[in-house]
């Protein structure tokens, strides 16, 4: 049976985490997959997420199958969360979602509902989005193409080349948009961006499909989302994926929701049909330990008080780390302005620097970064900043 298949290249971001494992370099640096990390380069469980799991813990009586759509609690809380307490989408009967295993469980649904409508659809993203998101699609049959995002040579949007290439769309395309800390750029839509884009949706009819996987990484909660809460107040449908792994601090739990927004409460009842039917011929209901977590945390004021406290103090550290990063490069002497990181968001920024200088960084001073040149800010740290800065000061003067 299996003679014929023959091994692939690891992954191009989770074969960073294995490759770097291996290094026995004691001054390597892990600038790689997207995983949040204290000054210490431990990444542990959030303390309102402790708690709730400890609740949890004391309190689940079975372990008997879950409902298919997951989490009640869990599901309203977090529609809240990214809608808005008060968005009267929620109370309109067009809103529904359905738990599934992290962001990349939540996509995966999403494309396949979008099959199921319209097996000849097509798939915009972001050129360059996250490497997962083309591979999501590919094995889902659908086909996709690129529209202009990110300018590498000069760090900044394509704005213009971005709206002209969306405004030849129509009722077949989708258009795949991060809500916000764009990943891999670090560069987000700005608010003008989002209206014009929510008008090319309304006029052209191209779907919009949201990808929020880093809400609160960026300003804040409610900042990080104001664009896509627009578009939503006016467009007639919308898919929305979203991501407990980063601001929960959930990645292994696999905590996710796909949310459908549909014309009329019927089409959304259907949406929600075939999305818990995709789900049940793929893996039948989510895992149950993240959701219900997350689902306590937001029922209960105390601990949504700890856990935002929590996540802001996540994305002040991420802030402090660009801008000192950007300071102790510029320190030593390099004529390339690495200014516009302190600009971006989240996680992620572009180095910039060629495939080459990638991979010299990792030969000559085990410093891991995805080939994109892609680093994972929240890898940096007080006590790895001067070696970081002094390497790509040395592969920039090469
Ligand atoms: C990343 O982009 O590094 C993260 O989202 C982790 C992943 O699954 O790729």
């Amino acid at each position: 049976m299996f003679q014929q298949i023959t091994a692939l290249p690891p992954d191009p971001l989770l074969g960073i985490a294995a490759a770097f494992k291996q290094d026995t370099n004691p001054k390597k640096v892990d600038l790689g997959v997207g995983v949040y990390k204290t000054e210490d380069g431990k990444t542990p469980i959030l303390t309102s997420v402790q708690k709730a799991l400890q609740i949890l813990l004391d309190t689940e009586a079975s372990k008997s199958y879950i409902q298919p759509r997951g989490n009640q609690a869990f599901l309203d809380g977090m529609e809240k969360l990214v809608l808005g307490n008060d968005n009267p989408l929620i109370s309109s009967g067009r809103v529904e979602s359905v738990q599934a295993p992290g962001g990349t469980g939540s996509l995966k649904l999403g494309f396949q509902l979008i099959k199921r409508s319209n097996p000849n659809a097509k798939i915009w993203v972001s050129g360059p989005t996250w490497a997962n998101h083309v591979a999501l699609i590919k094995s889902t049959g659908l086909d996709h193409a690129e529209y202009p995002y990110y300018d590498k040579k000069n760090n900044a949007l394509k704005a213009d080349e971005m709206l002209e290439a969306l405004a030849q769309l129509g009722p077949n395309d989708v258009v795949l948009l991060h809500g916000c800390c764009h990943n891999p750029t670090g560069e987000d839509l700005t608010p003008e961006l989002w209206s014009k884009i929510t008008e090319l949706a309304l006029e052209k009819g191209f779907l919009p499909f949201i990808d929020i996987a880093y809400q609160g990484f960026g300003q804040d909660l409610d900042t990080d989302v104001a664009g896509v809460r627009e578009l939503l107040s006016k467009v007639p449908e919308a898919l929305i994926a979203t991501s407990c792994s980063k601001n929960f601090g959930l990645y292994r739990e696999r905590t996710g929701l796909i949310t459908t927004v549909s014309e009329t409460p019927e089409l959304a009842a259907a949406a929600l049909s075939h999305v818990l039917n995709i789900a049940r011929e793929i893996y039948s209901m989510p895992p149950s330990y993240g959701g219900a977590a997350v689902g306590i945390i937001l029922q209960d004021q105390a601990l949504t008080t700890e856990w935002k406290g929590e996540l802001a103090e996540m994305c002040a550290r991420m802030r402090t780390l660009r801008s000192m990063l950007v300071n102790k490069i510029h320190e030593r002497g390099v004529d390339e302005d690495f200014s516009f990181i302190n600009r971006q968001n989240g996680m992620f920024t572009f180095l910039g620097i060629t495939p080459e200088q990638v991979q010299a960084i990792r030969d000559e001073y085990a410093i891991y970064m995805a080939g994109s040149s892609r680093i994972n800010i929240a890898g940096i740290s007080s006590s790895n900043v001067d070696y970081i800065a002094d390497a790509v000061a040395a592969i920039l003067k090469k």
